[in-house]
């Protein structure tokens, strides 16, 4: 379905004012994001610009000490990545948690297998269910008997993707998920984003790659210091713009382009 941007309602995620300080670093500073159904967001930023820190906060990983978090409207508490889960929140790191030496429905259905009726795990159904999920989501895979370990690092991401996607996931944050994968294989990943998006998914995409971000994203949100420099539509920027802003901290309204921050 086409996303009507005239009327977009409540967003998927609201991200308020959210701090986090580590000792005396402001990690984040008074950061303010959202994220909308069908849509992606990317986090831009220098290295320790506090992107990661920030979604850690939407993912349980870390508490924030100030500021609120927003799901479909209502305040979410988060506090683990438990609370994170019942939210239909789910995370992709570039490090996939995933078990070498098992399968790819092994891995799909890992701490959460189906069982026969009688109780035993049932290899066969979790099986049908991965090749089911994974001809939607990225139909060439085939190496469905190999351990994960035999798999590329596209269809390792894409094993995860799976997993996150079976389960339900409304609201995916990826922190950089292509950062270790060749061009053939970003690509692929950057399919299963489309794809997701079809879903209508809401993701946030940390990526440091400006010509990706342009391609993959629909707003981007640039930090630095640990403070947000703006929100864009990234049809409304060029690969130079959003640099200056990642780079020299310019604002939209420097850059003379509207801000985006709303939605
Ligand atoms: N667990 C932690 N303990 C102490 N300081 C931390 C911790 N996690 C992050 N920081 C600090 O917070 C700041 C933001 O780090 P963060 O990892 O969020 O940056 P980032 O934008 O994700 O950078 P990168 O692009 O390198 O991944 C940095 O100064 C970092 O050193
Ligand atoms: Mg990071």
């Amino acid at each position: 379905m086409p996303l009507d941007t005239s009327s977009r309602g409540t967003p998927l995620v609201e991200l308020r004012d959210i701090s986090i300080a580590f000792g005396g670093i402001k990690a984040v500073d008074h950061v303010s994001v959202n994220l909308y159904p069908g849509e992606v967001v990317g986090l831009l930023g220098h290295n320790g610009a506090g992107k990661s820190t920030l979604i850690k906060c939407l993912s349980g990983a870390y508490q924030k000490d100030a500021g609120e978090i927003l799901v479909n409207g209502d305040k979410a508490t988060i506090n683990n990545p438990r609370d994170a889960r019942t939210y239909h929140i789910e995370t992709i790191y570039q490090t996939l948690a995933l078990a070498d030496n098992l399968d790819a429905a092994s891995n799909l259905f890992l701490g959460r297998e189906l069982t026969t009726p009688v109780g035993f795990v049932d290899d066969a159904a979790m099986e049908a269910e991965t090749r089911k999920i994974m001809g939607r989501l990225n139909p060439n895979f085939r190496k469905f008997a190999d351990p994960v370990s035999a798999l590329s690092g596209g269809q390792r991401q894409s094993v995860a993707i799976a997993r996150a996607v079976y389960f339900n996931a409304k609201i995916l944050i990826m922190d950089e998920p292509t950062a270790a994968l060749g061009p053939q294989e970003t690509q692929m990943v950057a399919e299963l984003i489309d794809e997701l998006k079809r879903q209508g998914l809401g993701i946030f995409l940390i990526d440091h790659d400006v010509h990706q971000v342009k391609a993959l994203c629909d707003r981007a949100s640039v930090m630095k210091n640990g403070q947000l420099v703006g929100t864009v539509r990234v049809d409304d920027v060029s690969e130079d713009d959003i640099l200056a802003m990642i780079i020299l901290g310019k604002t939209p309204e420097e850059l003379g382009v509207a801000s985006a921050a709303a939605g």
